[in-house]
């Protein structure tokens, strides 16, 4: 029987995937195919001793027949195998998938001859460039080399017609921007930014998640087809296995990354990986000439002077109290609080930790001047309290 199901695929992300369901009334593939193994069960009880071989036709005929991207992880392998035959089975007027695996893909080239669109991502324009050029210093304190290298780096996403992602590893000691710097370059370009920290996976998850596994599992090239930002971030490649460096050859080189199932093409996107290497000599030795020379660019960035980390502490300040109700800020005094840290700025390193303590001093001024209250009874926010009560 030739099958007269119009078939559209979408690749990208799941909000988007959402905007561009039409006004069809909708059926989710996982609903039906829950409905049939019900039904089904039903069959084998009512008729005893006789199986049946009826194919269950739905009624009606659904018009929109929706998989949605995380739905794979629940089909049987079966079904997925077999996916014209179930798609057969439901027969509907128009089936639309959001981010199939190339299985179920191929099946639907063969059979279908489907309609294909892909999510357009965020592009690194000279808009973008200015506005990183001209915000960097608003969002990190100091690493003023490390904003010209990015500007330089980035260009050649702005030019028309390129179709490799630029790659870069960030590297240096902890808590002196990294991160922050890849969040702001994702934030001028927008989306959720897709971060995976590769020191949180070890041994065979991470295997599965790199090179693929059963359909169930989580994978990389999943998440980055599911992804909505411009920018990939590869948090703490220092930290992953040697093993998985091969899987990052295509990526880097082509902009593709094929595992078992799933196969994406990301584009002219930016990928931008981390480290605490200390120097290019080190990165090259670590992690061998074939992927050292896969990155268009090193950026260092250097440990934070005593007077950067100040700077950094009183915007954390800042930053934590502006988000206190105002009864909080009306108790501190946020001078006296960045004073507090004077004496720690030549110690500390890690800024990281810094930001911890931040936010254990300006609770403990609040405990007390909270605790101080129940006796002498000025406490503004206690006193509202009160007043509110009676
Ligand atoms: N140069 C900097 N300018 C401003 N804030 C910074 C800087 N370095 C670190 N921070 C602050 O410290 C925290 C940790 O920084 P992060 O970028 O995550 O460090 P890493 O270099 O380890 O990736 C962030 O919350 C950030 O606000
Ligand atoms: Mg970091």
């Amino acid at each position: 029987m030739e099958s007269d199901t119009k078939v559209s695929i979408y690749f990208g992300p799941h909000s988007w995937f959402e905007k561009q369901l039409g006004k069809e009334k909708r059926h989710y593939l996982l609903d039906t195919v829950n409905d049939y193994d019900e039904a089904k069960r039903r069959i084998r009880h009512t008729i005893e001793g006789q199986e049946s071989t009826e194919i269950m036709t739905p009624t009606p005929r659904s018009d929109c027949l929706i998989v949605m991207s995380s739905d794979y992880a629940s089909l049987q392998e079966h079904a997925i195998t077999n996916f014209i035959g179930l798609i057969r089975q439901i027969n509907p007027k128009h089936l639309i998938l959001n981010n199939p695996p190339k299985m179920i893909y191929a099946q639907l080239v063969r059979a279908h001859n489907p309609a294909v669109e892909f999510y357009t991502y965020p592009a690194v324009t000279r808009d973008t460039l200015i506005k990183f050029r001209d915000g960097f210093s608003q969002h990190l304190v100091g690493q003023q080399k490390v904003r010209e290298q990015m500007l330089a780096a980035l260009y050649p996403l702005t030019k028309e017609g390129r179709t490799r992602p630029i790659v870069l590893m960030f590297y240096g000691p902890s808590g002196v921007g990294k991160t922050e710097t890849a969040k702001f370059i994702n934030g001028l370009l927008g989306g959720e930014l897709l971060r995976k920290q590769f020191s949180m996976f070890h041994s065979d998850k991470f295997a599965s998640y790199v090179f693929g596994g059963t359909h169930s599992e989580s994978s990389f090239a999943r998440d980055l087809l599911d992804r909505s930002s411009g920018v990939i971030l590869i948090d703490e490649f220092d930290k992953a296995n040697l093993v998985f460096h091969r899987a990052f050859y295509e990526i880097f080189d082509q902009g593709i990354f094929e595992d078992k199932n799933y196969r994406v093409k990301i584009g002219p996107t930016l990928i931008i990986c981390t480290s605490n290497y200390g120097s290019e000599d080190e990165i090259r030795l670590a992690l061998g000439d074939a992927l050292y020379s896969r990155f268009d660019a090193l950026i260092r960035f250097e440990p934070l002077s005593p007077d950067e980390i100040r700077q950094v502490i009183n915007r954390m300040v800042d930053n934590h109290v502006d988000n206190l109700s105002a009864d909080e800020q009306a108790i501190l005094e946020r001078d006296e609080i960045k004073s507090k840290f004077d004496a720690h700025t030549g110690r500390y390193g890690n800024v990281r930790e810094l930001g911890k303590l931040v936010e254990e001093v300006i609770s403990v001024y609040l405990v007390r001047a909270m605790l101080t209250e129940v006796t002498t009874c000025n406490n503004p926010v206690l006193l509202k309290n009160e007043e509110s009560a009676k």
